[in-house]
């Protein structure tokens, strides 16, 4: 089963995706981690990413449907969450041709729904943990009184440069003028399910599981 977790920035991509990655053994292709890796190996195409990133706008297409045609004719593991690709119609056309080329078909895209004001909060108080990426969330996932992780025990946790109000703006802003039209291009489709991303985690998870299971 391949799938799109489809949302603004914050609205819970990462956080449900991890679940499914441990619930269900699927395979998380996140394109903003994949970036990121990039910007710290600092090559050539690393030090380009990580200035755009900073400003909170989106690398371009040709960058990162390169970095998903990699992995998915890598042919390492099935069953695809796609976290924060496509994000673009380019995108999401180019998506369609990959998974064809494999013999592969997407068999969900699930819309986190959420409002600016429940982002802005959740985005400026998240950290991650340094050691094995578990999200975390100053007000509704602290980070343990014992500073250790609860996934693998680290204790460094970072916070990412683009989690500011300002680059959050412009992530927003391009949220709505690039990946939004992708609602109507998956509803017409048929692909397209709503889900609450505003529920606590768990809930969000009994969502995504019954339209995994329908
Ligand atoms: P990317 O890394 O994809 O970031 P994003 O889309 O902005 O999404 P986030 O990772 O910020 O949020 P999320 O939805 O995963 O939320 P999370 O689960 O962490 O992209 C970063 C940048 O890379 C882009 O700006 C762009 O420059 C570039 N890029 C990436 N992909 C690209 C592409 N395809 N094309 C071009 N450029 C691309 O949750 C957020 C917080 O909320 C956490 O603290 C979490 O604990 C908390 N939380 C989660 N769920 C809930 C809940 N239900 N209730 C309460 N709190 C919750």
């Amino acid at each position: 089963m391949n799938i799109i977790l489809l949302g603004p920035p914050g609205a819970g991509k990462g956080t449900q995706a991890r679940h499914l990655v441990e619930t269900r053994g699927m395979v998380q292709l996140s394109t903003g981690d994949m970036l990121r890796e990039a910007k710290d190996s600092g090559t050539e195409m690393g030090n380009i990413v990580a200035e755009v990133m900073a400003k909170g706008q989106l690398v371009t297409d040709e960058i990162v449907i390169g970095l998903i045609r990699e992995k998915l004719e890598s042919k390492e593991g099935s069953g695809f969450i796609f976290d924060g690709f496509p994000r673009t119609l380019a995108q999401a056309d180019a998506l369609g041709e990959l998974l064809a080329a494999e013999g592969e078909a997407l068999d969900a895209v699930i819309e986190m729904e959420v409002d600016d004001d429940a982002l802005v909060a959740r985005i400026t108080a998240r950290s991650t943990c340094g050691t094995c990426g578990e999200v975390y969330n100053d007000n509704t996932k602290p980070i343990p009184a014992d500073g250790h992780c609860v996934k693998c025990g680290g204790t460094e946790f970072k916070r990412r440069a683009d989690d500011n109000e300002e680059s959050l703006r412009t992530r927003l802003m391009e949220y709505y003028k690039k990946t939004s039209p992708l609602i109507g291009y998956y509803y017409a489709k048929g692909d397209l399910s709503k889900i609450d991303g505003l529920a606590p985690i768990q809930e969000v998870q009994s969502s995504i599981a019954g339209v995994l299971d329908k």
